[in-house]
């Protein structure tokens, strides 16, 4: 996520982080979720993929630079009031600690870089907290050279993503009156604790909302996982629903997936969706066997957050009232200051083995004869968490309504 504060306007905005001894707890994930409801509105039947975690912590890093309404509106909307002044910094510190891991299980990886116009006096207190509470990289760039510096921000992200996030920036984004800019990424590899075996990879037909069907290559395995039957008492989510978590190994991530029954289209589940609801779900799913049908996929989107941080509320930063004034030394250049930007993008790609890799579209019909175990069988839309079952970050949330198409010539194998 990246934020870009201007003079005139721009700001950029990605990513989070976090890591645990005596495990911190995320508080975010009501303002995770009202998040999610926002794009919702805005992405029609289209996918959609994002980082709370990361957006929690580009804003985090914009509130330590700023006060009056700029910083109380922040602190309300992510959900710090009950906090002690500056105690959320502290929190944030703690999760990135806690979340980031190198290692060979998975890997979830939490940067941020500050970017600063030379020549501009910023506040020297602002830029060690920077350096405190976010680990940030300072660099000095001449936003003027818009060209160059749109690729140094895009190189520096492609660098802590695993070359996975591209073009963040242009060079249209920057104009002489940006005077800083904040980014974050967010990085995460990890392979599934029962990995689906490619070999019973095949096509099958997948079933959007509007009723169209379409052929993915769908991954399928019989094997423990949690498991859960839900209902919301009425029938407006279309009664019972599915979720199914899915270990990565080392067991701290998981991915949670949420289906609706068949016949019922994903976009009347999704008002249901509350953050008290995502724990009921971790807390009841339970250990069992189950016959898993899930679609290889790959979502990537870039979404500009600022219309849909507004309606949560957070608005000062984006206009002339923005009060940042604790970014820069002198108050007078802070007041003019404020977000001109605020994009995140995002990438996920889900496969075989977790993460990456691999997966020929070799074809083994499988008798489907007796159903021993519940079947979970997202061969429609349906809705996606990862999250850390520790601190309960969300690190990614999002839905799949069009799965990855596999060309028809490609494969011949009909179901
Ligand atoms: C963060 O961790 C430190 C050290 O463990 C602890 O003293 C502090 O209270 C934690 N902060 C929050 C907000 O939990
Ligand atoms: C990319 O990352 C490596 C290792 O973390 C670092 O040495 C290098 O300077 C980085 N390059 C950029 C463009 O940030």
């Amino acid at each position: 996520m990246l934020l870009l504060v201007v003079l005139p306007p721009l700001l950029l905005l990605r990513g989070c982080f976090c890591q645990a001894s005596d495990v911190p707890e995320d508080v975010t994930a009501e303002f995770s979720v009202r998040l999610y409801h926002q794009l919702q509105i805005s992405s029609g039947e289209e996918n959609i993929i994002f980082s709370p975690l990361s957006v929690a912590l580009a804003l985090g890093m914009v509130e330590l630079g700023a006060r009056g309404s700029s910083l109380q509106e922040i602190r309300q909307a992510v959900g710090y009031s009950h906090f002690r002044e500056d105690e959320e910094f502290s929190l944030l510190r703690n999760l990135s600690q806690a979340l980031s891991t190198d290692e060979e299980q998975y890997v979830v990886r939490l940067a941020n870089s500050l970017f600063l116009q030379s020549g501009v006096h910023f506040n020297e207190d602002f830029l060690q907290l920077m350096k405190k509470y976010f680990r940030a990289e300072v660099e000095t760039v001449d936003f003027s050279q818009s060209t160059a510096v749109a690729e140094r921000i895009n190189s520096w992200v492609l660098n802590h993503t695993e070359s996975k996030i591209q073009n963040l920036v242009s060079a249209e984004d920057f104009s002489s009156s940006t005077m800083i800019m904040l980014v974050n990424a967010v990085y995460f590899r990890g392979s599934w604790k029962n990995q689906f075996r490619p070999e019973n990879t095949r096509t099958f037909s997948f079933t959007r909302d509007d009723g169209s069907e379409v052929q993915t290559l769908m991954m399928y395995q019989q094997g423990d996982f949690y498991y859960g039957e839900f209902s919301d008492g009425t029938t407006e989510a279309g009664g019972v629903y599915q979720v199914l978590e899915m270990l990565y190994e080392g067991e701290d991530m998981s991915m949670m997936i949420v289906l609706p029954r068949q016949e019922v289209p994903l976009a009347s589940l999704e008002p249901i969706i509350k953050a008290p609801l995502l724990e009921e779900w971790a807390n009841n799913v339970k250990r069992q066997k189950v016959e898993v049908y899930l679609p290889r996929f790959k979502v990537e989107q870039k979404i500009d957050l600022r219309e849909s941080l507004q309606q949560l509320g957070i608005r000062s930063i984006f206009s002339k009232d923005a009060d940042l004034s604790a970014m820069t030394a002198q108050m007078t250049d802070g007041q003019d200051l404020f977000i001109g930007k605020a994009v995140q993008k995002a990438y996920l790609e889900v496969t075989e083995e977790g993460a990456e890799g691999a997966a020929g579209s070799g074809m083994i019909a499988l008798t489907r004869t007796l159903v021993l175990y519940p079947q979970v069988m997202a061969d429609h839309p349906f809705f996606f968490i990862i999250r850390n079952r520790k601190t309960g970050s969300i690190l990614f949330m999002g839905r799949v309504m069009n799965p990855e198409l596999i060309d028809p010539f490609d494969n011949n194998f009909d179901m």
